[in-house]
């Protein structure tokens, strides 16, 4: 496999679009931006709570085994002495003794400064950990962490919800928040960032089962990322080495994406045994064995965590929907986003601006806007409004003309296909929850019929 992508898209194009649209935007711009850092625009924000709201219903709503959580981003500082973050969780860095920048050990060839080829220091353990205090008083005793992984916030939990939901093995729990690392080397835009968000399950399964549930749950997150419209040929699967491993994995395998710089990990899937739960319990000094009813057996369950990055799915999924095409006023943009992913479901669109046309399209609007994300447009050309829809992956174009005044009738049409149909204004909403469901376009209501209408 190739590792080029072969795709019209590179990152350049991502960035631009992303901050032309409103989907992404650098932090704090007005003051000169903060380091890889990014806030997410109105279609960004829109976007996000997608992927999220996939993720949960795939990994929570809809099985039988999974309950959910929210746990608090700070938390007792003994959690990361057990966790091993305190320890483990550092990079190598050195320093250039002239111009003061820091470089992970791994990234650099020589002995001198990659920058100005200054003198380096030997090299030091930085801990990738936000620091902060609680309370008032800035005093040793009160450092606590930003937390670099949601994880440990299930782990803690894991006999409270043992206790209030009643589950058996094997089950999980799944978490959707911040994590924040104060990584020496971030970059290629929302790849690498120090605040992120992290979609993790914990599956707690018993031992002798692990190996079992493991490749399960890598073939269940592959085949999300694929349901959700990402070329298989873009994603792989690698094993991490035994020289990779973190310290509490036995076995791990991440998801990759082919990005334009790139294969790059969206997801890590890991067999954590028995890890954490052992480690927690002896820093508790609580008991986080389970037992099981069937055999009277007492022991500590195994766990099996995939764990993938918002962010860094929102780069896939963009990446893997940018197309352009030729057409008339040279290229057409267009967003192939899943349905369930596309940040504005249905642009409504009024011919002209004559008021007749803008009373009806506006009570569509408002109609719409109690089922789904809907824009109003009535600026500019029909062709150049379409094009701007496209470009942001709404899936769904209804457009009102002076025929709507007479006939009660509007026309739909498809991003992705340019075709369009024309239906009675009654059977609009209901249309469109069908097509947004993956219904073909071809599929009529009652009333409606194939058109050729307004130029795209
Ligand atoms: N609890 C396990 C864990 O945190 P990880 O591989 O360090 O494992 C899981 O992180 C996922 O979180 C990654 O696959 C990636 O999608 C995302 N992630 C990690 N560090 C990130 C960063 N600095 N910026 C953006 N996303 C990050």
């Amino acid at each position: 496999m190739s590792d080029q992508p072969l795709s019209k898209v590179n990152m350049d194009k991502i960035v631009s679009l992303c901050k032309r649209r409103g989907f992404i935007f650098q932090s704090s711009e007005i003051y000169g931006g903060l380091g890889s850092c990014w806030d997410y625009g109105p279609l960004g924000v829109e976007l996000k709570r997608n992927i999220k709201d996939a993720w949960w219903q795939a990994t929570v709503q809809q099985r039988d085994d999974m309950v959910g959580l929210d746990a608090a981003i700070l938390m007792h500082p003994q959690t990361w002495v057990a966790s091993g973050h305190i320890e483990g969780f550092s990079d190598p860095l050195v320093e250039c003794k002239s111009c003061h920048r820091r470089f992970r050990v791994d990234e650099i060839e020589g002995e001198s400064c990659p920058s100005c080829q200054g003198e380096l220091t030997e090299p030091r353990l930085f801990n990738l950990m936000f620091k902060t205090f609680l309370g008032p008083v800035e005093d040793d005793a009160e450092v606590i962490y930003l937390r670099p992984e949601t994880a440990q916030g299930i782990f803690v939990n894991f006999q409270n919800v043992l206790a209030t939901t009643r589950k058996k093995l094997p089950f999980g729990i799944a978490q959707i928040g911040k994590a924040f690392r104060n990584e020496i080397t971030t970059g290629n835009f929302i790849f690498r960032t120090r605040e992120f968000e992290q979609m993790e399950i914990e599956f707690f399964v018993k031992p002798g089962t692990d190996e079992e549930w493991f490749n399960y749950w890598i073939e269940e997150r592959l085949q999300w990322y694929v349901k959700l419209g990402i070329r298989r040929e873009n994603l792989r699967l690698r094993q991490h080495t035994g020289e990779e491993l973190a310290h509490y994995a036995r076995s791990c395998s991440d998801i990759e994406y082919l990005f334009p710089m790139g294969w790059g990990e969206l997801e890590g899937i890991a067999n954590r045994g028995d890890f954490d739960l052992v480690q927690h319990a002896a820093y508790s000094g609580k008991s986080l064995v389970y037992f099981d009813e069937d055999s009277g057996e007492h022991f500590t369950p195994y766990i099996i965590e995939p764990s993938a990055g918002v962010d860094r799915s929102a780069l896939a999924f963009l990446l893997d929907a940018y197309d352009e095409e030729p057409d008339k006023e040279g290229i057409r943009v267009v967003l192939r986003l899943h349905l369930d992913l596309a940040p504005v479901k249905v642009a409504v669109l009024p011919l002209s601006r004559k008021e007749e046309l803008i009373r009806v399209a506006e009570e569509i609007y408002a109609d719409l806007r109690k089922c789904w994300i809907v824009q109003y447009d009535d600026a500019q050309s029909i062709g150049r409004r379409y094009r701007r829809q496209d470009e942001i992956g709404t899936p769904f174009c209804v457009t009102i003309d002076f025929q709507s005044l007479e006939n009660h009738q509007v026309t739909i049409r498809e991003r992705d296909t340019m075709r369009q149909i024309r239906l009675p204004i009654a059977e609009l909403k209901s249309t469109l929850t069908a097509k947004l469901g993956g219904e073909p376009l071809e599929v009529l209501p009652p009333g409606g019929s194939k058109w050729l209408g307004f130029e795209d």
